[in-house]
């Protein structure tokens, strides 16, 4: 249906009209760009019925627990394809044919090595500093490093740009963890996949060969997928703020970053084997579920905004544990086995039941990396490498929008009304 609209009627008969915007798939939107002509502004914290912009990228229908991305069902790539390709969809917004993939994966896996330099800002680090403490100061640092691809106007800077943070997020997220055990910083390897490598990065030993396990690869290549992207959440929105400013892509990828390593955000997956610990075994689960219903904790790996079913790449990550597990002999994992009972008894709860509280994909990413290998510390790095594509999706979406502003919201201010300044000697 054309020119639809909503009306605002106000007390004394007068009403505004509101086009409503029709979306290929999803919720039609208000468009109330103009709404300041009420003289009032909307409240919406949180955003919990906003759109804050448009996007072709990647579409979530929460209510059906369905993810796309360029309209391309999550499940299909997860089996399909593999991260660099999907890389390619998001940011182009088609399937590479045989050469472009070529072309993309010899690109983004001849720009994974690091200025020389850049290995100084780890030095500047305790030991013991958290890998995204590092992750957010070193990736920030890059825009020092590359003047040369910094005007964020010409297309063929922002796919430099593009190039290097996809190429070198897993380097430097490999040499957080390598600063953190001791070890000497490693390098990318020529010959190996994107997940190949940053396997060898992270534990490869300059007195031994490391052997990649192609089964652990292509797991962790699938785990890369899942947290591509996932439209307008916390940290993407914070990219793209940053953005609307007109910052260099290393500072906003810098600024998704430090969104994302939030407990409620991507560092749940780190929040989930530490509940995982604390719970211990099946028998303290009820103890553990009177906690969650008289808030004092969360149960972590649950929940979501926009998923009110099952995430769909909970599934897939559940599916995922079970082969890592299979493959390395762990089938009897207390922690998979823990986690699975606490799902089951979750999805039977009518306290879960009642808010559509599902596992979302933070809740088995954690055993997946554990049985690979990967320390509860590096599980948000790795999401947060996951999803720089995701990040520069958007970013490159936005700043290449000739209609771009820059984001600014309003706010409901309910503070002190003017007042005269009082002097000390005057005051109680
Ligand atoms: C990610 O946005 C994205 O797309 C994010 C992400 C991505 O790919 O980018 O999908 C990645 O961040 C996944 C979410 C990971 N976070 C967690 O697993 C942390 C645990 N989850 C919660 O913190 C929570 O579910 C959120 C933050 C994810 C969502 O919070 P909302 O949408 O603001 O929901 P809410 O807090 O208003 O909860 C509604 C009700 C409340 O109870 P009542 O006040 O109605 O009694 O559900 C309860 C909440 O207390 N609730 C939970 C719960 N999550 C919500 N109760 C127990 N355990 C939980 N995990």
């Amino acid at each position: 249906m054309e020119n639809r609209k909503v009306t605002l009627s106000y007390e004394d008969g007068k009403s505004i009209d509101f086009p409503v915007l029709p979306g290929t798939l999803g919720p039609d939107v208000v468009d109330i760009r103009t709404f300041s002509k009420t003289g009032m502004f909307t409240f919406d914290p949180g955003f919990l019925a906003t759109s804050a912009c448009e996007s072709k990228i990647t579409f979530i229908d929460g209510d059906l627990g369905q993810l796309y991305y360029r309209g391309y069902p999550i499940e299909q790539l997860a089996e399909h394809s593999d991260f660099l390709e999907s890389c390619y969809l998001l940011l182009n917004g088609e399937l590479p044919n045989a050469e472009e993939k070529k072309n993309f994966d010899y690109t983004v896996l001849r720009h994974n090595m690091l200025h020389d330099q850049i290995l100084s800002f780890f030095k500047g680090f305790r030991r013991d500093a958290h890998p995204m403490a590092v992750m957010v100061g070193v990736v920030g640092a890059l825009s020092a490093f590359y003047h040369d691809s910094l005007d964020i106007n010409d297309p063929h800077h922002r796919e430099v740009s593009a190039f290097r943070l996809i190429a070198k997020v897993p380097t430097i997220a490999a040499q957080a963890y390598r600063y953190n055990k001791g070890l000497p910083f490693s390098y990318p390897k020529a010959g190996l996949t994107y997940a190949e490598n940053f396997l060898h990065m992270m534990f490869s030993t300059p007195v031994s060969e490391y052997k990649v396990n192609p089964v652990l690869a292509r797991a962790l290549d699938r785990i890369f997928i899942l947290h591509a992207d996932h439209e307008q959440n916390a940290s993407t929105s914070t990219v793209r703020l940053a953005g609307s400013s007109g910052a260099n892509p290393f500072a906003c990828i810098a600024a998704g970053i430090a969104c994302l390593w939030g407990p409620s955000h991507g560092g749940a997956n780190e929040a989930v084997l530490k509940m995982l610990d604390e719970i211990g075994s099946v028998d303290n689960v009820p103890a553990f579920m009177e906690g969650v219903k008289n808030k004092t904790h969360k149960l972590m790996g649950f929940g979501h905004r926009v998923y009110k079913n099952m995430d769909p790449r909970a599934k897939i990550m559940k599916q995922t544990c079970d082969e890592v597990l299979n493959e390395l002999g762990l089938h009897n994992d207390p922690k998979f086995k823990l986690a699975m009972a606490l799902e089951k008894i979750a999805l039977e709860d009518p306290y879960f039941i009642e808010r559509k509280l599902y596992p979302n994909v933070d809740f088995y990413s954690g055993i997946v990396l554990s049985a690979i290998g990967i320390p509860v510390s590096m599980f948000t790095p790795i999401f947060a490498l996951a999803r720089t594509v995701g990040w520069i999706a958007h970013w490159t979406e936005m700043i290449a929008d000739p209609g771009m502003k820059i984001g600014r919201p309003r706010q409901l201010y309910t503070g002190a009304v003017r007042r005269d300044y009082v002097p000390v000697a005057e005051r109680k």
